[in-house]
Formats: C-alpha cells, structure tokens, sequence
C-alpha cells in the first residue's frame, strides 16, 4: 500500500516526483524519501512522517538530477522510521530502490546475502532487494533486476535507479501491486496509480503481472521476466488534474476531500447512471457486463465478494437482486472466501466489488471463482484496474477519482450500480416489467436532486454537533452503536466503519432487531446510538427500538424520513432525509451517516483524509 512514483526527462526530477507523490500519500504515509542521479552520483534524502517532512529536508539539503524515483510508506516490515524509509540502497550506494509489496522470503535471502558480507541497515524485507539486485548486476541493471526479482517471492513492485547507469530507470511487477507508466514529450513517469500522472500526461500504459520495463528519456522497453518482450497499446485516461485536486464545485477549496467527495456524490451517482436507462422506454443498458439476456435468465445464484465499504455495498445489493431478480445471492468477505471452499461454475455469477480495483483479497476472490469456472462481472471504479482487466466484463462506477481514504462517493456510486444491476437481472428474468423498470428508474434518476437536499444538513449538522451538550459528548464517547433493520442494516455497518476510520471510536453497527440478544447491555447514558429508521417497511420496529434505546438514557440520533415528528420526537439529534423508495434510501442514509464521521471527526482534530493505520487500496493480502 505503498505510493512509487518515478521519472526521467529534461525536468528537475524532483519538481515531477514530488507532486505526484503527493497525490499518492492516501496510499500510505509512515515515511517518505526520494532517490536521483546527478552526474554518476545517487543522492538520497529520506525521512520517516509526511511528505511535508521529507520536503522541509530537501528545503536545507536540495537532490538534483533529471532521473529519479520516489516512495510514500506504509509500513509493512520494520516500523516508521528514518533508516527504514524508502529509497533503499546497496552496499556501495551505487543504486537506490524503492518498493510496494511484501518480499515473503525476505529472511533467507538477507541470511545468505549477510553470509557474502552484504551489511544491512534497516529492519525490512525491502531492503534485501538492492542487495540482491547488486549481487546480479554483472550484465547491467536491468539484468540484475530481472534476476532478483526471479529469486524473490511474494507481491511486489519495485524501482530502481543507478548512478553508472544514469540513464534508465528500471521497475518491475510480479502480483497485485500496480505499475502505470506515462508517456510524455522525451519524458517518461512511473506511478503506483493513475492520479500521480494526471496534469503530467493521459497516455498510459499499465505494467501486468509479471513484466518489467526500462524506461529512458526517449524510449520504453516491456519484457516479461522470462526476457520475452511485449508490445502494448497506450490507453487515454478519462479523467483529468483538476479531478484530483481540491477544486471542487458548488463550494470551490474544500478543506478536506473527504468533504469534497460527499459533496460530489450527486454528480457520482448521475454519471453512473447516464446512458445506461432508459427513462421512457424503462430499459436498462449495461453492454460492458458482456451477458445476454439469456445468459442473465441461466444464471441460478450470485455472489459477491468484497472488502470493507464495498461489502456493505454488495449487502444492500443482496436487498435489491433477490428482490427484484429472484436469484439468489450470497454476499463473502473476500478474505475469507477461500477458506469456505465456495462451490461455484458457469451457472453462478461471481460480482467482485471493488473502488480501486486493486484490493488483493478481493483479486484474490476473483481468481477462487475464476478457477472454478464462474462468469465474473466486477463493480469497479479505476479503468484498467487489475480486477477490471480480470473480470469478463465490468459495471464501472463513474464516481470520478476517490482520493479519501474513507471511501463515500464510491459507495454511493456502488449502490446506484447494483440498483441497476438487479432491475436489469429482474427484467432479464421476467420479474420487472417495462412499467415497474420505468417507475423504479425515474426514482433512480430523482435522486442525485433529493441528495443534494441532504448536502445541505452539513451546515445543519455542523451547527447541531458544534454547539450544546450532544458533541461534546459525541467527541468524548468511547463506543457508538449503529442500528438498522433490512436494506438499512449494511449502512449501520458502513456509519460505523466510517466513524471507526475517521474519529479512531469504537462502533458497531448491528441488525436492529438483534439487540436484545445482547448489545442492549451496552447502552446507557454514555452510549450514543445512531438508528436509521426512515418510513418504510422497518419503520415502526426501528421506533419500538429506539424506544428501548431511551428506557436507558442511551443519547438517540435518529436518521428519519423528514417531518417525522414521532420517532424525531424521541431522539436528541435528527437527520432528516427527504421522502423517496425503500429501495433508493440507502444513497440517501449514506450522506448523514458521511457527514457525522467527518464532523466528528474534524471536532476531534483527527487527519480525516489520512487515517491512522489506513490506505486507500490494501494491494497485499
Ligand atoms: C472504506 O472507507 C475503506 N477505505 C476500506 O474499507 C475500503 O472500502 C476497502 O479497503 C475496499 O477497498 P476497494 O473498494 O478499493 O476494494
């Protein structure tokens, strides 16, 4: 979950490496540093801590150089630190690495290299790469990485410069962790991810599994790691810089992009839309699934596999397929999917769900069902993703660039995408017809305007937590339930999770009715539960609840249909949503349960767009 980034050009190749890291560092921030060849000499300068830090050294201490490579960390082996920062060099100092990944075999290679008198100066398993690559640099650099990376096991993506060979920059990948190469005029990038690029070039190409490159001003070279050379055709991203700064509208300079990205979620969620339905004729078009009609109907069980906010995503997409489709649907942590030995072929429809396209356990899942003969289509949201290359087709989320951690525009954007993968599957299948399609579309369409009412409870919401008793004893709770029934119960684990990453508060969301089994035990008057009971199907049990709830001065922030004043009577905080379908109130719920994370997150001074411990894309598994 590290951030790579790398250049050669005419440039100062800090001034390109430093701002594409940058836009990196939700990828990881223990440590930062940056390697560049000045003549034939490597100057290195790393630190542990932010980007800021490792610019405050190169303030005092400049590198030159129009080569150079870069590293953002997440720390994996050997804790933050300055000698365990990236770049990591040889013995001699002659040429400099940085890594994404994990080396699995990292302790017998760094035994047999210390046996041959390599010296080593940090605790990680990165460090025996420069070492290895040293050992096997007889034939030149790229050889000699061509044969380390051979020796070494596990998931990786590496870069390398040398200051004899100063001119090349030479990275290789071997499993999930990405490499994206930019092309430019005589320049050339390297990235870990698309966002680094934008405002430096669109033209890409992404670096597969097992490959390596060697990168001059002038020229790039792709070879397998068995010396087969590849050919590939460049790809034009869609998005541009602008995309993945803070420039944002309605309200321009958002003081975080976690705020920037809710407050985009109608624009997400209209784009995910756009030229997939038909609002008249009531038709879905979803062409890029690559499945007929006929191959929906011979479909007998789906499943999703995903990681943290998309699972809640694929729970409420459980609600909505089996509903509207009739299929049934089982929804697996990806993690754990292939320690149940799923039973799964032709007839079953495996759905990844994925923002980045690059969670390794998710990757992981899709291989599992892949092996066992399922049709993959993935929910993803990153063009030429590793999960988007690997699926037989896919349902893109047209959320735009996600740069927060704590995924919000994403999720929304997943729910709008499983709504109209289970009306297309019900009208395959003969359980929707056109006129049920047309009136479930139009309050799809509706939605985007109804969230933007939502947006406006920030300012509501602010005023409300930043004023009178309930934030102050939000900010100092310890634990916060979250409590939903049916279609509402994934966002009581989603509110949770987001609070969890953003305030570091323990909270639990748990099905509502669950809780007289147990978790009623926790509630008292220190325990602020948040229920989601808008009008609907769960409506009056979710009021009988939250009724429980005060019996035992537990603090109720109720999120309700708006001018509810019978269950907003009970509680101590409302969040009104505007009236709308069952089905389309998880987008809605969403916004409240984004808006309470953040702001209590803010109200506790915590980093909202770089939690603790945390990145945006967990590539190892
Ligand atoms: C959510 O806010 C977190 N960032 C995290 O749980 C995330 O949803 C999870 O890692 C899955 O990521 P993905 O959607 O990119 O696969």
């Amino acid at each position: 979950m590290c951030g790579i980034v790398g250049y050669i050009g005419p440039r100062e190749a800090v001034t390109v490496l430093l701002p594409a890291l940058r836009r990196l560092e939700y990828r990881g921030y223990d440590s930062a540093g940056v390697a560049t060849i000045h003549g034939k000499n490597l100057e290195v300068r790393k630190t542990a801590g932010k980007i800021l830090q490792l610019e405050a050294i190169l303030e005092r201490s400049p590198v030159r150089g129009r080569v150079g490579i870069a590293h953002t960390r997440w720390a994996t082996h050997g804790r933050p630190s300055d000698g365990n920062s990236h770049p990591h060099v040889d013995c001699a100092s002659r040429l400099a690495i940085v890594h994404n990944g994990i080396i699995e075999n990292y302790r017998e290679l760094r035994k047999d290299l210390a046996r041959d008198g390599h010296q080593f100066r940090s605790q990680t398993d990165t460090e025996v790469i420069a070492h290895l690559i040293e050992r096997h640099r007889a034939n030149g650099l790229a050889e000699g990485v061509r044969q380390a990376a051979l020796q070494l096991q596990g998931a990786f993506a590496i870069a390398c410069i040398a200051g004899d060979e100063p001119e090349v920059v030479v990275a290789v990948r071997r499993g999930s962790p990405p490499l994206v190469i930019g092309f430019g005029d005589s320049e050339v990038f390297l990235a870990s991810d698309i966002p680094a690029l934008l405002g430096e070039t669109r033209e890409i190409v992404v670096l597969e599994e097992g490959e390596m490159t060697v990168l001059t001003a002038k020229s790039v070279t792709l070879h397998t790691l068995d010396g087969h050379r590849v050919r590939r055709t460049h790809s034009i991203i869609p998005w541009d810089r602008d995309t993945a700064e803070k420039a944002g509208f309605p309200h321009s300079g958002f003081p975080h992009f976690m705020l920037k990205e809710i407050f985009e979620q109608p624009a997400a969620v209209r784009n995910t839309i756009r030229d997939r339905v038909d609002l008249e004729g009531g038709d879905i078009r979803i062409p890029e699934m690559g499945l007929t009609d006929r191959d929906l109907v011979g479909l007998n069980r789906l499943c999703f596999v995903a990681c943290g906010t998309s699972l809640h995503a694929a729970m409420v997409g459980k609600y909505m397929v089996e509903a509207f489709a009739r299929l049934p649907v089982e929804v697996d942590v990806a993690s754990e999917f292939r320690y149940r030995k799923p039973v799964l072929d032709g007839r079953v429809l495996t759905v990844p769900i994925s923002q980045s396209g690059e969670t390794a356990d998710t990757l992981a899942a899709l291989r599992e069902a892949r092996e066992q003969g399922s049709r993959i289509v993935a929910v993803c949201n990153v063009l030429g993703s590793s999960v988007a290359r690997e699926a037989d087709g896919v349902l893109y989320t047209r959320a735009g660039i996600e740069i927060g951690v704590a995924s919000t525009k994403a999720f929304t954007a997943q729910l709008t995408a499983l709504f109209l993968l289970a009306l297309k599957l019900g009208m395959a299948r003969g359980f929707i017809d056109r006129a049920l399609a047309r009136h479930l579309t139009k309050g799809l369409w509706e939605v985007p305007d109804l969230m933007a009412g939502v947006l406006e409870l920030n300012e509501e919401v602010e005023k409300v937590l930043a004023i009178g008793k309930v934030a102050s004893r939000f900010a100092e709770s310890k634990d916060f339930l979250y409590l939903g029934r049916g279609i509402h119960y994934p966002l009581a684990l989603e509110g949770a999770l987001k609070l969890k990453e953003i305030s570091y508060i323990h909270a639990e969301g748990y099905p509502a009715g669950e809780m007289k089994h147990g978790p009623i035990a926790l509630i008292d008057a220190r325990m602020p539960v948040v229920a989601i009971a808008p009008k609907g199907p769960t409506y009056e049990k979710m009021a009988a609840n939250i009724e429980e709830v005060k019996a035992r001065e537990g603090i109720v922030i109720a999120v309700v249909t708006a001018g509810d004043g019978e269950v907003g009577g009970e509680a101590d905080v409302v969040l009104p949503i505007p009236p709308a379908a069952h089905w389309l109130q998880p987008l809605l719920v969403a916004v409240p349960m984004q808006l309470l994370a953040y702001h209590i997150g803010v109200l506790k001074g915590c980093d909202v767009d770089q939690p603790r411990n945390l990145a945006k894309s967990v590539t190892v598994e």
